[in-house]
């Protein structure tokens, strides 16, 4: 019986020292409530002091952390309402700011930073947007649209918060609608592939274009180069019988000149033949010719000179 009563106060310390101290795990901080009030104090990871029953410890994440904003409504200007799945902002709050973040938001102060306020930022886009935006043109652009408008709310309201990343999942659309819009994108891709099209075939003109002046010029310089030949052909022809010529000319000179020659010896020769003895000889000769009638073949032989060829009837 004694011994029981003496446990009590063992029992009573050790449930005191287990109130009075608790953990703090890695990657937080834990801020005290004493009697409903926020101290200024912050307690690191690790084993850490308060006092029982009076204090109320709670931690805050301080390495980097996701926040999932899910099933945003995103109200688009043409009056279709599509939803974001998923919108993931990755943020960190500074240990430094801390406490003063928990006392100005509370220790769920992601809910009106981040997760309230990428609702009004996605729904502020939207409405001045057409599906056809959000869906394709804008979206890219979405992730940072929304990081920026939560960084000049962050910096302005809480700067012990800071934005890292975000990103959108792609909207889901209505099954209606999703049918129009791959409809109307048919068509563009259509249309599209026509300008396309359209280009390759001014393309291959032009390339045809090209080849025929190619071809044209090829066969000019072909005929250029034959019409040279030729002319260097009848060139060559004009100065090989301009040669003959020169060669006939040479040749008739040369004749003429030797038929002088020889007219001159001759005339030469005949000077010599002239003798008084020669052309007494030919007179003779004439005369017999000439009294052939009378004398007929019997020529009186004192007339004839024996040297000279016998006359032959019928001359
Ligand atoms: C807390 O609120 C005060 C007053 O609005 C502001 O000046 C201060 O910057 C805020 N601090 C943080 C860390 O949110
Ligand atoms: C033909 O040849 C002449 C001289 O060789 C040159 O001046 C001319 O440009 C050429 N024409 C073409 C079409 O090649
Ligand atoms: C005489 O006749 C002979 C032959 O008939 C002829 O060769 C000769 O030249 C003539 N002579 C003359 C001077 O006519």
């Amino acid at each position: 019986m004694l011994g029981t009563l003496a446990m009590v106060p063992v029992a009573l310390l050790v449930m005191v020292v287990m109130m009075g101290t608790y953990t703090v795990d890695e990657g937080h901080v834990a801020v005290t409530y004493r009697g409903g009030a926020l101290l200024n104090t912050l307690a690191y990871p690790g084993f850490n002091v308060r006092i029982p029953f009076l204090d109320d410890t709670r931690q805050v994440q301080v390495t980097l952390q996701t926040d999932e904003v899910r099933n945003v409504p995103c109200g688009t200007a043409g009056g279709v309402t599509v939803y974001f799945d998923k919108i993931e902002v990755v943020n960190r709050l500074s240990a430094d700011r801390a406490v003063e973040t928990v006392r100005n938001f509370s220790t769920s102060y992601d809910k009106p930073l981040i997760f309230d306020r990428v609702a009004h930022v996605v729904s502020e886009e939207c409405s001045t947007s057409s599906l056809r935006e959000i869906f394709i043109e804008k979206f890219s652009e979405l992730d940072d649209r929304i990081a920026g408008a939560l960084r000049e709310t962050l910096e302005r309201w809480a700067p012990g918060v800071e934005v890292i990343a975000v990103r959108a999942s792609k909207p889901r659309v209505p099954q209606q609608v999703k049918a129009n819009f791959e409809l109307v994108e048919v068509e563009r891709t259509k249309l599209l592939i026509a300008r396309e099209s359209q280009l390759v075939m001014g393309l291959q003109a032009e390339t045809e274009k090209l080849v025929a002046q190619i071809n044209a010029r090829q066969e000019a310089e072909v005929a250029n180069i034959t019409m040279a030949k030729r002319l260097m052909e009848s060139e060559a022809q004009r100065t090989i019988s301009a040669i003959a010529d020169e060669i006939s000319t040479a040749r008739s000179r040369a004749e003429a000149d030797n038929e002088h020659y020889r007219a001159v010896r001759l005339a030469e020769a005949n000077k010599r033949r002239l003798t008084p003895e020669y052309l007494q000889l030919v007179q003779i000769q004439a005369m017999a010719n000439a009294t052939k009638v009378y004398f007929g073949e019997k020529l009186p032989s004192m007339y004839v000179d024996r040297t000279s060829p016998q006359p032959s009837l019928g001359s």
